[in-house]
């Protein structure tokens, strides 16, 4: 027998075992699994509102902007909606989920290192902020404002040449990264928008935003004193700029080891922000949400290793993808508390050899049908998921006050299917080929169309604006879980 799992379940933390179960909420896990199948996310909403309040009280006055990359799943956005949160999104899909979540527009910002016409035509209708990362996204922010008759606000993305987050992919503010303007260009281009070059644009603030999992508050700090030094420019030359945005970036111990609270970084960040007359925004996706989620699967199959045992569960890479893409590691647990046994290779059924969610972690004997759950798998989980080697995506579930819901269902093959119904279509295409085609499956080709096309409408949402009044937009209901 192997001595006692490095996988501790603190106190108070919203998975935990009673009676010999592992629990979430007030739920037992087993059978939630039972009544949802598996593979399946679930997540604990009381949980989430916890790390919102904290994150929210360490920051205040500052805005909370939930990063929503992290995790958009309907029913915890309308938790974090009610709590009256603020939502950062990177994409037109992104900003609609929000907006069907009942968020309000005037607490959205929209970021991102590309975004199209279409999306800038939306943030420009709908009037939330535009997170602007280039000169050219400028101008193509002006021609969509301009087009519609309408102003639109930015903010301008710096990078501040700072290094840090713990895996090359996780960084995000050195000056060789893709994203945000140097702060020369930033500077030159709000003298411009001063000048009057960009009519219907109004600058309303900067935002930066350096990596993920950030493991000293002084980082963030950095960053900051970068995006103010733009800000102070940018009123010098006559813009009324009261907002900086520092992003996220909060860290989480995913292996149990200290990480600075949001209290730390906080506290680093106000005596830059003190007198400087502007708003602070911050970021965080994953510290308000990893946490609270898990992904539960059963097991497939177990067969010995040269040490120890492969143990094949139902879900994998291709649910969770952070063990792969970063080799992140994430706590495994058997759903059933039974001391380990086994070093233990956790893997998936796809056909990869970076399929292998946890790799020599001591876990019980474990049989087709058991139990496990990768904890900590709220924060770029089923937000990451994809249907690669035609694998349907789980379902997920979310857990409040005592109570389960099934909140997005299970893919089915058939939904695998679903965008190239029909029979395939003959593509026009012009240009110097003259009356070229190419085939197209399924049953709409128009792609990329939606907005231009009908700058009142989307396709899916029934006609009329997806903000005119979003308190009223097409909020689904959860089913209850029986
Ligand atoms: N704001 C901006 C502009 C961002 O790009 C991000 C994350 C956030 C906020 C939220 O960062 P957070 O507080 O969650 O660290 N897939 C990776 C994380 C990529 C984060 C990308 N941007 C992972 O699984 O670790």
């Amino acid at each position: 027998m192997l001595a006692a799992s490095p996988f501790r379940l603190e106190d108070g933390e919203p998975f935990h075992y009673r009676d010999g179960v592992l629990y979430v909420g007030d739920l037992p896990v087993d059978r939630l699994a039972g009544a949802a199948g598996t593979p399946v996310y679930l997540y604990d909403l009381d949980a989430v509102e916890a790390a919102f309040r904290r994150v929210q009280a360490a920051f205040a006055p500052g805005q909370l902007l939930y990063s929503v990359k992290a995790n958009g799943n309907l029913a915890l956005l309308r938790r974090l909606v009610a709590l009256g949160a603020g939502f950062d999104v990177v994409s037109g899909g992104e900003l609609l989920r929000v907006l069907r979540a009942g968020g309000h527009p005037d607490r959205i910002v929209f970021a991102g290192v590309g975004k199209t016409l279409e999306e800038l035509r939306l943030a420009a209708h709908c009037g939330v902020v535009v997170h602007v990362e280039s000169a050219d996204e400028l101008a193509t922010l002006q021609a969509a404002a301009a087009g519609l008759g309408a102003r639109a606000r930015f903010g301008l993305r710096v990078n501040p040449d700072v290094e840090a987050g713990p895996h090359p992919y996780l960084r995000t503010g050195h000056d060789e990264a893709k994203f945000g303007l140097p702060r020369r260009t930033a500077v030159e281009l709000l003298r411009r928008v001063a000048a009057g070059d960009y009519p219907n644009l109004d600058p309303v603030g900067v935002h930066v935003h350096i990596g993920s999992q950030l493991a000293d508050p002084d980082e963030l700090a950095a960053g900051a004193r970068v995006a103010l030094g733009v800000l102070q420019a940018g009123r010098q030359a006559g813009l009324a700029l009261d907002r900086i945005d520092v992003g996220g970036g909060l860290p989480v111990a995913y292996d149990g080891g200290p990480v600075p609270s949001p209290e730390a970084f906080a506290a680093a960040l106000a005596p830059l922000l003190a007198g400087s007359g502007a708003q602070l925004q911050i970021e965080p996706g994953r510290a308000v949400v990893a946490r609270a989620g898990a992904l539960v699967a059963s097991v497939l199959a177990a067969k010995p290793r040269p040490a120890g045992q492969t143990v094949v569960v139902d879900t994998g890479m291709h649910h969770l993808l952070r063990p792969a893409l970063y080799r992140a590691r994430h706590r495994v647990v058997s759903v059933q508390l039974r001391p380990p046994t086994d070093l233990t290779w956790l893997v998936g059924p796809i056909c990869e050899s970076a399929d292998v969610l946890a790799a020599g972690v001591p876990l019980p004997d474990l049989a087709p049908g058991d139990l496990v759950a990768v904890l900590d798998a709220g924060a770029y989980g089923m937000a990451m998921a994809s249907n690669y080697n035609g694998q349907p995506r789980p379902a997920e579930v979310v857990v409040t006050g005592g109570e389960a819901l099934l909140s997005r269902r299970r893919e089915t093959w058939e939904d695998l299917l679903a965008w190239e119904s029909g029979p395939a279509r003959r593509l026009p295409v012009g240009g110097p080929g003259g009356g070229a085609s190419i085939a197209v499956h399924g049953s709409s080709g128009a792609m990329g169309l939606m907005w231009s096309l009908t700058p009142t409408t989307l396709p899916g949402l029934g006609g009329g604006s997806p903000c005119a009044d979003p308190h009223d937009h097409l909020r689904g209901a959860s089913g209850r879980l029986g």
